[in-house]
């Protein structure tokens, strides 16, 4: 039997219902998913769940990860500050799906103050139903990647 793969989901406390129904959603898809939290509606702060989302998928304990907070913008600059990680975000299906296809992203990032739940959902099936397509993409991911070396 193939081993699930494993998706981390992190945000701050402007999306915690957003990211239960993604967990939930994601669930139903076959991955195992890794909800890291926070709990409650408590003032927190988002570059803390997002490197600790981020650290996850770089240390290769999951293979992907998602993280909202109220615009996705905050949550995604602190992930991308963590090393091996690629992270964009999204707020329709085509930009979600390309970030895979020709950036080989392992992070999406969504604002629940921008986005409704459906929307969200269909974002999160385009990311995760997509695969990167190497070749040109390839040696630009590289390059990407050669900066932060
Ligand atoms: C929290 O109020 C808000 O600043 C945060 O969720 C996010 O939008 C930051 O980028």
């Amino acid at each position: 039997m193939t081993e699930k793969k494993r998706i981390v989901l992190s945000s701050d406390h402007a999306a915690i219902d957003l990211r239960q129904a993604i967990a939930k959603h994601i669930a139903t898809k076959g991955w195992e998913v890794v909800d890291i939290g926070p709990v409650t509606t408590e003032s927190t702060h988002y570059p803390l769940h997002g490197k600790a989302a981020a650290e996850r998928v770089a240390a290769g304990d999951c293979d992907l990860g998602i993280i909202i907070c109220g615009t996705g913008q905050g949550i995604m600059m602190a992930a991308n500050k963590v090393k091996g990680i690629r992270c964009g975000v999204c707020h329709d299906t085509f930009s979600a799906r390309m970030i895979r296809q020709h950036n080989d992203a392992n992070m999406l990032s969504m604002g629940a103050r921008v986005i409704g739940e459906g929307l969200a959902l269909d974002i999160v099936d385009a990311f995760l139903g997509a695969a990167f397509e190497g070749g040109r993409h390839a040696t630009r991911v590289d390059m990407i990647m050669d900066i932060e070396a």
